[in-house]
């Protein structure tokens, strides 16, 4: 078994360190955030991912994953080790702020005294991996026998350990000009994986880079794409959902991602779009990702097509109208509000005149750190108490499994509007509701 740091411990990070130790690896996990690291160490995961605080435990007891704040002991632990800090998008700017990435190297390299691989695992522009190794190497002891390697992640959140634990693919992408220990030590780490037959790709830096930003603005364009379509289904008076089902049997073009609604929304795809569009004009290539732009614009067209078509329902005006909310996080299954179309929407309605009161099974908190202004509830039915109109704006399994019935007599008005198309009109439309959906007559 291998010894393996990681570094950052945030929703990438710590579902790494916790399925790295779940392999048998002996893993020690950092994080400038003190706090932060206390509560892992305590067990406790700081957001909410399905699995991961079992297999965090169970790993804690196990002597086999402790966390720290110090990165002379990352750099002392093993040889391994995993940057998994976040790229977010930089204020006022498509590009990603790369200032975490470029701080972990400051600080780990300059402790790292013989051979290592650096594995970076963040979403980062093409060309950095290369930067970071020059980067590294000048700052460390080990100069030439410290090796920068990238191993892009796939995960989803909410399947976050299923994903690392059983991933569909592994990338690793090597230096050309200096291939050392990294592919070995992956091969290692990786062992369980490649037991099991899971394609193991070894590329250079650069196009390991590549291919994550292209997973994610494939699967942008797949949503921006059925959701193009239900602006037209909604000219036509059609139904994108049909229409969905019925292209998706052709296997070329597959069902999944094919959920038209309110978009898509959190950490990743929008800023990894926005970052690679950034990136192929610094590489004079912008002509190449100009239809992005219009995948980020029939995006961001969803969330101002469900405020109008709100309005539309109480006939032009929503000062005064009581609306619930169900749904905050950006999808189900997790406590994430980063971009959410939802609180997006809800912001919106209120700003409109709308009062509005939201309930999420999880993201509450974290909706009400960057929402204040908004009312929440503890409950789909104290949200739903006396509202005009009911909105499911993010497809909670609780929220898909609603009856009418539970619902009828507590609301004011019976009105439905579905952002997700996650609900049943017939059965809606029976029990005497009117019932409204993205992209659906
Ligand atoms: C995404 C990718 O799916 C992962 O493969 C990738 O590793 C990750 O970004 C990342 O870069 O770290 P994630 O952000 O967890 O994962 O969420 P997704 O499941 O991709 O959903 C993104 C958004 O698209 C959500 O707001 C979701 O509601 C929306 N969506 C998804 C749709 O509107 N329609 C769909 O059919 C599918």
């Amino acid at each position: 078994m291998t010894k393996v740091t990681v570094l950052g411990t945030g929703y990438l990070g710590a579902t790494h360190a916790a399925c790295m130790a779940e392999l048998g690896h002996e893993v020690l996990g950092v994080d400038v955030d003190a706090g932060k690291i206390a509560k892992l160490q305590d067990g406790q995961v700081p957001f909410f991912e399905p699995e991961l605080e079992e297999v965090l435990r169970r790993n804690i007891e196990a002597g086999r994953l402790r966390f720290s704040t110090s990165y002379r002991e990352a750099a002392a632990w093993g040889t391994a080790h995993f940057l998994c800090v976040g790229t977010p998008q930089k204020r006022g700017e498509y590009a990603a702020d790369l200032r975490y990435v470029e701080s972990v190297i400051d600080e780990l390299a300059p402790h790292i005294t013989g051979p290592a691989v650096i594995y970076g695992k963040s979403t980062v522009p093409v060309g950095t991996a290369a930067r970071l190794g020059d980067r590294a190497r000048a700052l460390s002891p080990a100069g030439e026998q410290l090796e920068v390697a990238w191993n892009p992640e796939f995960l989803r959140e909410g399947f976050a350990i299923g994903d690392t634990l059983r991933p569909d693919r592994l990338v690793i992408g090597i230096d050309p000009v200096r291939p050392g220990r990294a592919e070995q030590l992956a091969r290692e780490i990786y062992a369980t994986a490649l037991a099991a037959e899971t394609p193991f790709l070894v590329t250079d830096l650069a196009t390991a880079e590549l291919v994550k930003v292209a997973a994610n603005s494939f699967l942008a364009t797949k949503i921006s794409f059925i959701n193009a379509m239900a602006e037209l289904c909604e000219a036509a008076d059609a139904d994108v959902t049909v229409l969905a089902d019925a292209i998706g049997y052709d296997a070329r073009i597959g069902r999944r991602f094919l959920n038209a609604g309110l978009g898509f929304g959190g950490g990743c795809l929008p800023k990894d779009i926005r970052a690679f569009m950034a990136r192929a004009g610094e590489l004079h290539a912008h002509q190449a990702l100009t239809f992005l732009r219009e995948v980020d614009n029939v995006n961001m067209r969803r969330r101002t097509r469900m405020v109008e078509l709100t309005r539309e329902v109480f006939d032009g005006s929503l000062i005064g109208a009581r609306l619930a909310v169900l749904g905050a996080a950006f999808k189900p299954d997790s406590d994430d509000v980063r971009d959410s179309p939802a609180l997006n929407v809800a912001g919106q309605l209120q700003l409109q005149g709308a009062s509005v009161t939201v309930y999420d099974p999880h993201a509450m908190d974290n909706a009400r750190a960057l929402f204040p202004t908004l009312d929440y509830a503890t409950s789909v039915a104290e949200a739903c108490k006396g509202a005009d109109a009911v909105l499911v704006l993010t497809e909670w399994q609780q929220f898909r499994e609603l009856d009418p019935a539970d619902l009828t007599g507590l609301v004011r008005g019976n009105r439905v509007l579905d952002g997700r198309n996650c609900l049943d009109p017939q059965l809606w439309s029976a029990a005497g509701w009117t019932y409204r959906g993205l992209g659906r007559h």
